[in-house]
């Protein structure tokens, strides 16, 4: 396994670590980094991936320098290495919605992360990262996505899932190949709330879409994350 990196916006790098026994075709693992005074990195991948993605943090910034490790919601792959990388990065700190250090993270980080209110945004030196509270969705009660406003970029985490192991940004239509994951992995907490998070997301009319497995896009943002919360509209209304 090697981790690839691609810079996917001025200033936001993708890395991208592909395992070939996930799925079909492989599934990748990703984790970006954001360059800016205040380094931040969303999800820190599994910790037993930490020695590919430590060496590929490294290649475009000092590991020490970083400073902010957030992640979309509490599991292994979004989240299992953060206390390796607390270990290597002085400075940094755990920075997640209130619900995710009350339920979760208060316990389990080994510095104490820093709860965020919705909305709230951080100053990282030439860029600017809102968190955004999407409890349940895509699933966990603490979920919660990025915007990054200088670039237009949103972290959103398993939304558009989708395996295989593609280009780093792709122009072709994300839904088709993010059903089809839902379908083999039905990892979404479908409920009332879903379409219209995502649509809040879509409110927010992103450039690029930075997405967790898969391809990433910087085509027809909104309207692809409109098109899925139709999708899961409809999956709900005909339950
Ligand atoms: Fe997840
Ligand atoms: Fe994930």
């Amino acid at each position: 396994m090697k981790t690839q990196i691609d810079e996917i916006a001025d200033g936001i790098y993708r890395l991208s670590t592909c395992v070939a026994d996930a799925a079909p075709g492989g599934f990748t693992f990703n984790q970006f980094l954001v360059r800016a005074e205040r380094p931040l990195l969303f999800h820190t991948g599994p910790r037993r991936m930490f020695p590919l993605v430590s060496e590929a943090i490294a290649r475009v910034l000092p590991l020490a320098s970083l400073r902010y490790i957030a992640f979309g919601h509490v599991e292994a792959d979004e989240c299992g290495a953060m206390n390796e990388l607390l270990a290597v990065a002085p400075e940094a700190e755990v920075v997640h919605g209130g619900t995710g250090c009350m339920v979760s993270l208060n316990d389990l980080c080994d510095r104490p992360p820093r709860g965020l209110a919705d909305g709230e945004v951080i100053d990282l030196g030439g860029k600017r990262v809102r968190h955004i509270d999407t409890p349940h969705v895509p699933h966990n009660w603490e979920a919660r996505v990025l915007f990054e406003e200088t670039t237009g970029t949103l972290f959103c985490g398993d939304l558009f899932t989708h395996t295989g192991d593609g280009p780093a940004l792709t122009t072709s239509d994300l839904l088709e190949p993010a059903l089809a994951a839902e379908a083999m992995f039905q990892a979404t907490a479908l409920s009332s709330v879903t379409a219209p998070t995502i649509r809040r997301l879509a409110a927010l009319a992103p450039r690029t879409l930075a997405v967790m497995h898969g391809s990433s896009t910087a085509t027809r943002c909104a309207e692809s994350l409109n098109h899925l919360a139709d999708a899961y509209e409809a999956k709900l209304a005909a339950r």
